[in-house]
C-alpha cells in the first residue's frame, strides 16, 4: 500500500472515517433549473465519489440572497431538501459520509440574481474587485456594489443558518461546514478589509468574529458541535480579501471554534499558485484542538507526509477529485491520475462532471 498515512482510521469529531483522503468542496453549478434545485446528474457525481473518507459538499445557499452566481444549489426550500436527501440517500447507500457546505455569497453577488433585484448584502459596503456569473451566457461580470445590512437585520441572517442547518439535518446529512473562507459572507465579517463596522459586529477582532461566531453556534445548535466543521483561507487574496493580520485573527478564531468543541477546521493553506501559507497553518494547529483538515495543492505523497510530520490529520483534496472519482484507490495503489479540464468545471451537464470513469474502467 502507498501513502500509509492517509489510510489510517480517524474520528472527525462524531464522524468515524475509514481513512482520509476526504473530497473538498467543488461548486460545479449544475443545480436543475429553475430553482437551483439539487438532481438526478449531481447524484450519480456524488455517489461516484462515495469511497471519500468524507465528502464535504459544493458550497449551498442557506437563502436566495446568499446566491451569488447563478446554477449553485440552494437548501432554503423543500424541492431543494428533497433533492439532497436524494444525494445523501445514495451516498450513504454505496457506504459513504457527507457533509453539507453552509454558504452565503454576501457582497459577491449581483442583482439579477437578488430575489427583488437588490444589491447584494455585506458587512460594509465595500465593493470588491472580482466577478461573478449570472447565466449560461453572461462570461464572467463585475459583482454589484453591496449594502451594508443595519445592525437589526443580522440576527435575521444568522437565522438563516439555523433553518438551513435544520433543513440539512432533515436531508439526512451527517454533518455540516460553515464556509468561513474564500470571500464570501462568512469571511467578509472576519476580515478587516471588508468589515469596516463601527458597531458590535466590527471594529475590533472580538467584535468582528460576532458574526462568525454566532453563525457556527446556531448551525452547531442544530447538529451539535461534533459534527460541524469550520473552513477558513486565512491569507487568500480570492475575492479582494485582505487583512491586516491574518495570523492573529485566524488563530483567534480558531481558538474560539475550538472552545465551542468544533468537530473540525478545514484549512485552504493554498488556492491555485499562492504559496503554502506555513505561518497561519501552524499557528492554527496550536490553537485548535479537534481535527485539523489541510488542504491546497496536495499530492497523495506530499498529503501523507503532512500526516506523518504531525502537521494535520487529514487531507481534503478538490482538483483531483474531479478527475477521478475513486482517488482513494488511485492514492492507495499509487495509481496513474486523470487530469481535469477546467473548461468544464462550471456549469454544463454530464461532459466533465459524470463522465471521468474510475480505475477499472479507465485501464479497460
Ligand atoms: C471548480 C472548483 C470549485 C470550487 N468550489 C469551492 C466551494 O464551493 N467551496 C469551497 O470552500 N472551495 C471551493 N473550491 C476550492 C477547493 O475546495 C480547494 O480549496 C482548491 O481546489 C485547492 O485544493 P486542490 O489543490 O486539492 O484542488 C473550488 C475549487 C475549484 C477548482
Amino acid at each position: 500500500m502507498a501513502n500509509d498515512a492517509l489510510f489510517q482510521p480517524l474520528d472527525i469529531g462524531a464522524i468515524h472515517v475509514p481513512h482520509r483522503v476526504l473530497m473538498a468542496p467543488l461548486t460545479r453549478s449544475r443545480a436543475k433549473q429553475p430553482g437551483d434545485v439539487p438532481w438526478e446528474l449531481n447524484t450519480t457525481y456524488y455517489t461516484q465519489r462515495a469511497s471519500a473518507g468524507l465528502i464535504v459538499t459544493e458550497a449551498t445557499c442557506v437563502s436566495p440572497m446568499g446566491r451569488g452566481y447563478a446554477f449553485i444549489p440552494g437548501i432554503y426550500t423543500d424541492e431543494q431538501e428533497a433533492g439532497w436527501k436524494a444525494i445523501v440517500d445514495s451516498v450513504h447507500a454505496e457506504g459513504g459520509r457527507i457533509l453539507l457546505q453552509l454558504w452565503h455569497s454576501g457582497r459577491v453577488g449581483h442583482r439579477d440574481l437578488s430575489p427583488n433585484g437588490e444589491a447584494p448584502i455585506g458587512p460594509s459596503a465595500i465593493h470588491a474587485e472580482t466577478q461573478t456569473y449570472i447565466s449560461a451566457d453572461s462570461g464572467m461580470v463585475p459583482v454589484d456594489a453591496p449594502r451594508a445590512l443595519e445592525t437589526d437585520e443580522i440576527a435575521g441572517v444568522v437565522a438563516e443558518w439555523r433553518v438551513a442547518a435544520e433543513r440539512a439535518k432533515a436531508a439526512g446529512f451527517d454533518g455540516t461546514e460553515i464556509h468561513g473562507a474564500n470571500g464570501y459572507l462568512v469571511d467578509q465579517f472576519t476580515r478587516d478589509g471588508s468589515n469596516q463596522r463601527t458597531d458590535d459586529y466590527g471594529g475590533s477582532l472580538e467584535s468582528r468574529l460576532r458574526f462568525p461566531l454566532e453563525v457556527t453556534q446556531a448551525v452547531a445548535d442544530v447538529f451539535g458541535a461534533d459534527r460541524v466543521g469550520y473552513r477558513i483561507s486565512p491569507k487568500g487574496s480570492f475575492n479582494d480579501m485582505k487583512d491586516s493580520n491574518p495570523v492573529e485573527t485566524f488563530s483567534t478564531l480558531a481558538r474560539r471554534l475550538s472552545e465551542l468543541g468544533l468537530a473540525y477546521i478545514h484549512v485552504v493553506e493554498s488556492l491555485w499558485d499562492q504559496e503554502r501559507d506555513e505561518e497561519s497553518a501552524a499557528a492554527i494547529r496550536d490553537a485548535f484542538q479537534g481535527v485539523y483538515i489541510a488542504n491546497g495543492n496536495y499530492t497523495g505523497e506530499t498529503g501523507a507526509a503532512r500526516i506523518e510530520s504531525g502537521q494535520a490529520d487529514a487531507i481534503a483534496y478538490g482538483t483531483l477529485f474531479i478527475a477521478n472519482p475513486d482517488l482513494p484507490r488511485r492514492l492507495r495503489e499509487a495509481a496513474a491520475l486523470a487530469e481535469a479540464d477546467p473548461n468544464t468545471f462550471y456549469g454544463g451537464a454530464e461532459a466533465g462532471y459524470t463522465d471521468y470513469p474510475a480505475l477499472d474502467a479507465a485501464t479497460a
